[in-house]
């Protein structure tokens, strides 16, 4: 199975060579070092006063967590503009993405776009053609909300069987973060809508100018013009200063550096939802305009990037989603799907936002198939993968939530496979 990333491949390999007890001198003496700082002694950092404050105007995590970051996979793309760089899932906790870590997917690189350049067209099928700036947006009615992002592509190159050996690869086209913006549904009050007026076509400003088309329905219903993520303004990887928030619906529709709104009356058929993002059936005919992403769960300690460090009392941890409402339950199996037993959520559980939940078990060092399987509040099931291609075949790319398996081996280590 391939092992896309370096850094992965040598936390694992010292991993290993510490439980097997092989410590070479190098590592003996790096303990010997830090042991001067464990009790009963008093540690470096208390002997001394540490760095003023002023230093780190715009803070960063600590030195020691520079492993914590965006992953790319090298072979998935051709050019590094129109590409992806994955979340590290297996290394964070909570539902919130820090914004430096949501994964991010261009197709024409990333537009540094001045924010007193920024306008936001509304025209079309409308009473009054508008031109918004950035202020006039900030300075209309607010709302905060905490919504996911999925690209409809998470999990995409494992329709044909397992690929790619880690969360953050298999499922790291994912984040979920607190937006702040302005409903769309005031913008298009305000500039009147025409009785036949039924689609909206958003479209970027980036080097791509990606555009998609949306119907009226889910635009008056939830959408935002946002421009903050978790409180601060959008980061230039996430569509400063201005992007489209389309809750639940897959990220592709998420228009980043938003500059125009096209009212119409039937879809454009852009590129986006003709060649790209429908899926194509065994039969040959493609589904189009998949909008909703279904319900999808992932465990994402252990897995194969964070393998499990030691037998007895060990916490497992996933993320949960749907696009159609609230995550009701979710269930993990510690043997393939052949027992369920109901995981504990704990954190907030919100419409189209990921939940947290854990499953704490004593581990014994035996062989474990681990699973989790996410209910919606539709009743909605998700399905395993053999289920899911019963019905969509497998030249699909896109709306993989088949249920995933990680084997936990008796050394800890973990790997991405499929049950039968
Ligand atoms: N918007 C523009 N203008 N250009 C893009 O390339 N990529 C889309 C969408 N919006 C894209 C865009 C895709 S495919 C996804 S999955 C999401 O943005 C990714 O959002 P993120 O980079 O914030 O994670
Ligand atoms: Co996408």
């Amino acid at each position: 199975m391939a092992d896309p990333n370096e850094t992965t491949g040598t936390t694992r390999r010292r991993f290993l060579v510490g439980a097997a007890g092989l410590a070479a001198g190098s590592v003996a003496d790096a303990r010997a070092e830090s042991a001067k700082n464990l009790p009963p002694n008093v540690p470096d950092w208390t002997r001394q006063p540490g760095e003023g404050v002023g230093l780190r105007p715009y803070g960063n995590p600590s030195k020691y967590e520079k492993d914590v970051v965006r992953r790319t996979v090298p072979w998935l793309t051709a050019t590094p503009e129109s590409s992806v760089s994955f979340t590290p899932l297996h290394q964070l906790d909570g539902i919130i993405t820090p914004n430096g870590l949501c994964f991010e997917r261009h197709h024409g690189g990333i537009a540094e776009i001045d924010p007193a350049d920024c306008r936001l067209m509304l025209h079309g099928l409308v009473d009054r053609p508008l031109v918004f700036t950035l202020n006039e947006l900030k300075r209309l009615p607010r709302v905060n909300k905490i919504y996911f992002l999925e690209c409809a592509a998470n999990s995409g190159m494992e329709w044909r069987g397992a690929q790619l050996n880690g969360c953050q690869y298999t499922h790291g086209m994912v984040h979920c973060v607190e937006y702040t913006g302005v409903l769309l549904k005031v913008l298009l009050e305000q500039a009147g809508l025409k009785p036949s007026a039924k689609w909206i076509m958003a479209e970027g400003a980036d080097a791509a100018a990606m555009n998609r088309s949306i119907p009226l329905s889910k635009a008056l219903d939830d959408c935002i013009v946002a421009y903050r993520m978790n409180g601060e303004m959008l980061r230039p990887e996430q569509g400063y200063p201005v992007r489209l928030v389309v809750p639940g619906w897959e990220g592709n529709v998420w228009v980043k550096w938003l500059r125009r709104l096209k009212i119409g009356d039937q879809p454009w058929f852009t590129r986006e939802e003709t060649s790209k993002y429908t899926d194509l059936l065994e039969s040959g005919k493609a589904r189009k305009f998949t909008f909703v992403m279904d319900a999808k769960s992932v465990i994402t300690s252990p897995s194969p990037q964070a393998p499990v460090k030691q037998k007895g009392f060990n916490v497992i941890s996933g993320l949960a989603w749907s696009g159609r409402g609230k995550i009701r339950r979710v269930d993990v199996s510690l043997d393939g799907g052949r027992n369920w037993r109901t995981a504990r959520i704990d954190g907030l559980v919100l419409e189209k936002a990921c939940v947290r939940f854990y499953y704490e078990f004593d581990w014994n060092g035996e062989e474990l198939l681990l699973q989790s399987r996410a209910m919606d509040e539709t009743g909605y099931v998700q399905p395993s993968k053999d289920a899911l291609r019963k019905i969509r075949g497998v030249n699909s790319i896109y709306h993989n939530n088949g249920i995933q398996t990680w084997a936990i081996k008796p050394d800890g280590e973990v790997e991405n496979v499929e049950v039968g």
